[in-house]
């Protein structure tokens, strides 16, 4: 296994040779470390069916299941499926996934650290994802903006972009929202937290999931705060020009490694989309989200 810097960016490395059915613990252990301090891993050259995909992801955590079945692979629900491009003439899993930016499961109560991506068809002319440090965006912050975080915490929720199911078809919207609203209820989480691997300050918001800031009384400040900091970071930038933005771009044979505690992320998709499949498996790692965190 060789891992070396991504040249020309300021995220990522690159890492040939890695195959976890002989990796060693020792391997495994540098390439967390990798994708905690580096941020992104692309392992070169693996090629792996949905199984062998999921094995590799259990290398590196405990695997979390989507909550919603729409978007499981048929055989590996571990394994979530964006696509469109129908298989047989159904659908598999889900089209246009993750188009707003956002970190992974930031709406439920207890996030995992790493998300692996494993594109299986990928297009011809928007490829790649965006992506934005969120603990480099934080110590890039002014100092008013710091000044004012400082003990607040936000409210993520799903409801912005929760996507209707096949069987919410003739239901009432309003039934839908409500149970949206009961299955996954608004989640409290403080505005910055110390990431346990690297030390650094993460500021953990999505112009996606997050639908309000609140003091350490609970009282909401009003959406000012949250829009100043979304613009700081680059969230609100359509040209993705922002000096935040990165975007990794990946070819047929990568598997995508990201620290999902420090980066959002967003899907590149244009309005005549390409036909696109990727394989997403997401692991919990040794840590909550940051230490003394108690999961709702
Ligand atoms: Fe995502």
């Amino acid at each position: 296994m060789h891992i070396k810097d991504q040249p020309g960016a300021a995220l990522g490395v690159t890492v040939e040779g890695f195959d976890h059915t002989t990796a060693s613990e020792a391997d495994i252990q540098a390439l967390k470390e990798a994708v905690y301090t580096k941020k992104i891993a692309v392992l070169k050259g693996q090629d792996l069916s949905p199984e062998r995909f999921l094995a590799l992801g259990r290398r590196l955590g405990r695997p979390e299941t989507y909550y919603e079945p729409m978007y499981r692979h048929p055989d590996v629900p571990e394994v979530f499926v964006s696509s469109n491009v129908p298989e047989g003439g159904k659908q598999i899993g889900v089209p246009k996934t993750g188009k707003f930016w956002h970190a992974d499961y930031q709406f439920m109560p207890d996030p995992f650290g790493l998300t692996l991506i494993h594109p299986q068809v990928i297009p011809e002319k928007n490829r790649g994802t965006y992506f934005i440090d969120m603990g480099r965006a934080y110590a890039r912050l002014p100092e008013e903006l710091r000044a004012a975080v400082a003990g607040t915490r936000c409210r993520h929720s799903v409801r912005k972009y929760f996507k209707i199911r096949p069987q919410d078809v003739y239901r009432p919207l309003s039934e839908v929202i409500d149970e949206v609203e009961t299955k996954t209820p608004p989640v409290v989480q403080p505005t910055t937290f110390t990431h346990p691997m690297t030390g650094e300050t993460i500021l953990y918001i999505s112009e996606g999931f997050t639908v309000g800031i609140e003091g350490q009384d609970g009282a909401p400040l009003g959406g000012e705060l949250l829009a100043g900091l979304l613009e700081a970071t680059g969230q609100l930038d359509d040209t993705f020009a922002h000096e935040g933005i990165h975007l990794q771009g990946f070819e047929k044979g990568d598997l995508l490694v990201w620290d999902n505690r420090s980066l959002i992320h967003r899907a590149r998709h244009t309005t005549t989309p390409e036909p696109t499949v990727s394989y997403r498996v997401t692991v919990h790692d040794e840590r909550a989200l940051y230490d003394g965190m108690v999961a709702a």
